[in-house]
């Protein structure tokens, strides 16, 4: 395994900003990089202050302060010279392929002969990202989830040419980062397939979300009533979540998934306008809701009746089976353990088991009514077979 030591954190937004948190957190340097020096600054600042709240409640263990961790904290907006002495990079940088292929051959071209550079992409092909680098075998997925100390889960992926010594030491320091709620937990994603694991399994959740918003549109349905629909089942209902996810990177998401699984995942119309009129969601501070003060009151109290969960459950449960038929995780309770640790909700096959006929014929009809046929049900879950396929 490498010996990891220093980890760049390379595009300081707020995942970039969360991963250097729980790096520095761990006892690793971390430079953080980034194209401006405000950005940086702003980044170094949001850390010290997340990090001086856990000292505030007395997190960060014995004898260790704030002010020690981030002296091994440090900055720079170039990224050749950065990685010079670094054994580990993260990337956070916009979700473009030609981008993310860029810095990880500058990465692999000034970096230590032994670097390990990992993406943080949600959807996009860890193979082809390091294919041009020069050194594939070091390229490897490590992908986080919003907010990164809050949430459990880590997805590491193997891509096609990723080496065992890559991935294994990936999976070690995955687990080493802290949570500040709950044990750490670290899904291994076997293929390199689009949206990995959970990202992968909620994906055609979009599909029939973007329909709804269309229909609530069309009706003059206030957004609030879609996440009444949700009732209290989902920690953030369907637009609060979009908006907290970004708008735009729900509508850069739907355009991939489109390309690389069905065209059926091209984004709404509603989905469309905001990311025209710029209303990204809590990024810019308007979405689905008004985000300027803060986390939203969402009035809950009047149901809209269009949003049914059972149907939800039904596509996770299909896109569940999918990732099992292609091979990307080893067994539904990867998958399960999975969805609970990214997105604090439950994975669908523990209800799967005892409904998946009834939910295969929802989906038939929720086909039928949306004119998608990427919502119909695969053979590993009409006909039940995923029940024994637990590890
Ligand atoms: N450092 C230190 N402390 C921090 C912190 C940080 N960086 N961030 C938050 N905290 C503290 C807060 O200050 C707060 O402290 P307090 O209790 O003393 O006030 C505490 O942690 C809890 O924070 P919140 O009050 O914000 O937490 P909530 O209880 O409101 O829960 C949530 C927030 C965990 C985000 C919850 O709403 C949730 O589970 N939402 C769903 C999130 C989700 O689904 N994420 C996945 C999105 S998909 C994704 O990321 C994939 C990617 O590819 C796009």
């Amino acid at each position: 395994m490498v010996e990891i030591k220093k980890i760049a954190c390379l595009g300081v937004g707020l995942m970039g900003q969360g991963i250097a948190q729980v790096s520095l957190m761990a006892g690793y340097d971390v430079v953080l990089v980034d194209i401006k020096d405000e950005f940086v600054d702003n980044a170094y600042e949001g850390i010290n202050a997340g990090i001086k709240k856990v000292e505030s409640k007395g997190g960060l263990g014995e004898g260790v302060t704030s002010a020690d961790i981030m002296t091994k904290c440090s900055k720079s907006i170039d990224l050749a010279s950065a990685v010079k002495e670094v054994d580990m990079i993260i990337e956070a940088v916009i979700e473009k392929m030609e981008v993310k292929k860029a810095v990880c051959k500058t990465t692999m071209d000034n970096g230590p002969d032994h670097i390990i550079f990992a993406s943080n992409t949600s959807t996009m092909s860890i193979t082809e990202i390091g294919k041009d680098s020069g050194k594939p075998a070091q390229v490897c997925g490590i992908h986080f989830f919003n907010p990164v100390p809050l949430m459990r889960c880590i997805e590491v992926i193997k891509g096609a040419s990723t080496s065992d010594e890559t991935f294994n030491t990936a999976i070690e320091v995955a687990g080493r980062l802290p949570c500040l709620r709950g044990k750490r937990y670290i899904a291994p994603v076997l293929k390199d397939r689009p949206g990995f694991i959970v990202n992968r399994m909620n994906a055609p959740v979009q599909i029939y979300m973007n329909y709804i918003f269309d229909k609530a549109a069309e009706q003059g349905i206030p957004w609030e009533q879609i996440d009444a629909d949700a009732g209290d089942l989902m920690p953030m209902g369907p637009t609060e979540l979009a908006d907290y996810v970004g708008l735009d990177t729900m509508f850069h998401v739907g355009n991939y998934y489109a390309e690389t699984l069905s065209p059926d995942f091209k984004p709404g119309k509603v989905l469309i306008k905001m990311v025209d009129e710029c209303n990204l969601g809590r990024k810019t501070g308007k979405g689905f809701h008004d985000w300027s003060q803060g986390r939203p009151k969402i009035d809950k109290s009047k149901k809209a009746g269009i949003f049914n969960l059972e149907n939800t459950m039904a596509i996770l449960l299909n896109e569940g089976c999918r990732i099992l038929e292609e091979g990307v995780a080893s067994g539904f309770k990867i998958i399960d353990d999975a969805n609970m640790a990214g997105m604090n909700t439950p994975g669908p096959f523990g209800a799967g088991k005892k409904n998946y006929a009834q939910w295969a014929e929802l989906l038939e009809k929720l086909a039928d009514e949306t004119g998608k046929d990427y919502l119909r049900p695969c053979e590993l879950m009409k006909s039940g077979g995923f029940t024994k396929m637990r590890k």
